[in-house]
């Protein structure tokens, strides 16, 4: 377990102020476990020109999950990040309440480093997402990973209440 104590610490306030922890989101265990699934979707991941593959696990709040790969295109612009695909699939369903997601990445399926989800994919979990209670795990390994609400990486975000 390589999560840090300013990890631990950081809270973020809630609408009445109280202040909520990562832990309590999610357990460790069903942590490990969307770890497990993302791993295993990475190996679904359609990746011939970059040979970065990406997988996800989406967890939404009845604890069913949602998996996706990245899948590229020889047009390059219409390839789909694995969020995404995690995220068109479960609201495809008729999925609309989310606790959290898992990603893993890297050349070849080795993973070196975290992967965390590029912009176009925040603004996509933003639409769906409370932002203050929305978890983003990033995960070199089923005990290496690191917790963020998606108010941490898309500070200010435009989403539906702004229309
Ligand atoms: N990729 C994802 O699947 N998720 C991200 O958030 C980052 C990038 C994919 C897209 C492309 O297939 C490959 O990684 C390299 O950019």
């Amino acid at each position: 377990m390589q999560e840090s104590s300013e990890q631990k610490t950081s809270l973020i306030p809630q609408q009445k102020g109280e202040l909520l922890s990562k832990q309590s989101i999610v357990s460790r265990s069903v942590v490990k476990n969307l770890i497990r699934s993302a791993m295993l979707a990475m190996e679904k991941a359609y990746t011939p020109y970059s040979h970065f593959q990406v997988g996800a696990a989406l967890l939404t709040k009845n604890q069913k999950t949602y998996t996706g790969c990245n899948i590229e295109n020889a047009s390059f612009t219409p390839t789909n990040c694995a969020e995404r695909t995690a995220f068109f699939k479960a609201v495809s369903e008729g999925e609309r309440n989310f606790a959290a997601i898992a990603i893993v990445g890297g050349k070849e399926g080795i993973l070196t480093d975290y992967t965390p989800p590029c912009g176009v994919c925040r603004q996509v979990i933003r639409e769906f997402v409370d932002p203050k209670s929305f978890l983003v795990i990033l995960a070199k390994s089923e005990n290496d990973y690191m917790l963020y609400f998606l108010e941490e990486l898309l500070p200010l975000g435009f989403g539906p209440e702004h229309m």
